[in-house]
């Protein structure tokens, strides 16, 4: 066989290496039933923004305190948030989200706070991937972070350089639940 011949078989079979490794993905699966989470459950649009992309594979939210996109985030926190855990995410009929007590102690990271997110949790915590897009999920989380109310030194899902230079949103008094 000519090597015009098995060049285009070459090329092919890099594709499919190539193919295989952008598969790999952080593991997710549901906080309460630990089953696998699906994402072709997702919205179509705002599957392959940079954000959802780099998200996947490395658990890395790169909209955390990133001052170009945190307005959107709080635009997404108050639209499919606040309503249940407040607007500073002080708690309401969901908990507090604004401090470093998590009922599911994984949510101390990115990967597990989308697993919730995504998955839903107990109760009236459904899961939000009928309403939000992949990239809304990841805009909505980078508010909660950013309204974090703790110790610079407990967000452990900021980098050191964000961590360094965090300042603690003021805390506000939980909203009556109605
Ligand atoms: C309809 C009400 C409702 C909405 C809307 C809602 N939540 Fe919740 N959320 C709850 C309830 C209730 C719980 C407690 C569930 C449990 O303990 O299993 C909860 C739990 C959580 C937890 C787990 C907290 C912990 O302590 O581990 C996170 C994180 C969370 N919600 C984030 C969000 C985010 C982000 C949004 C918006 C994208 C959202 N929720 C929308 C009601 C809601």
């Amino acid at each position: 066989m000519s090597f015009r011949r098995v060049k285009p078989l070459l090329l092919c079979l890099a594709g499919l290496a190539l193919a295989g490794t952008a598969g790999a993905q952080i593991p997710l699966f549901n906080v309460v039933t630990g089953e696998p989470l699906d994402l072709s459950y997702a919205l179509e649009e705002g599957r392959d923004t940079e954000a959802v992309k780099t998200f996947l594979e490395t658990g890395v939210n790169i909209y955390n305190e990133n001052p170009e996109t945190l307005k959107k985030g709080e635009e997404v926190f108050l639209t499919a948030c606040s309503g249940c855990h407040g607007h500073h995410a002080e708690g309401k009929i969901g908990p507090g989200l604004n401090d470093d007590y998590w009922t599911y102690p994984g949510n101390d990271t990115d990967a597990g706070l989308f697993r919730t997110v995504f998955g839903g949790a107990q109760g009236q915590m459904g899961p939000q991937y009928g309403h939000l897009t992949l990239d809304d999920m990841l805009l909505s989380m980078s508010w909660v972070r950013h309204i974090y109310t703790g110790d610079p030194a407990t967000a452990t899902w900021l980098t050191p350089e964000q961590q360094a230079t965090f300042k603690p949103y003021p805390k506000t008094t939980p909203e009556p639940e109605e």
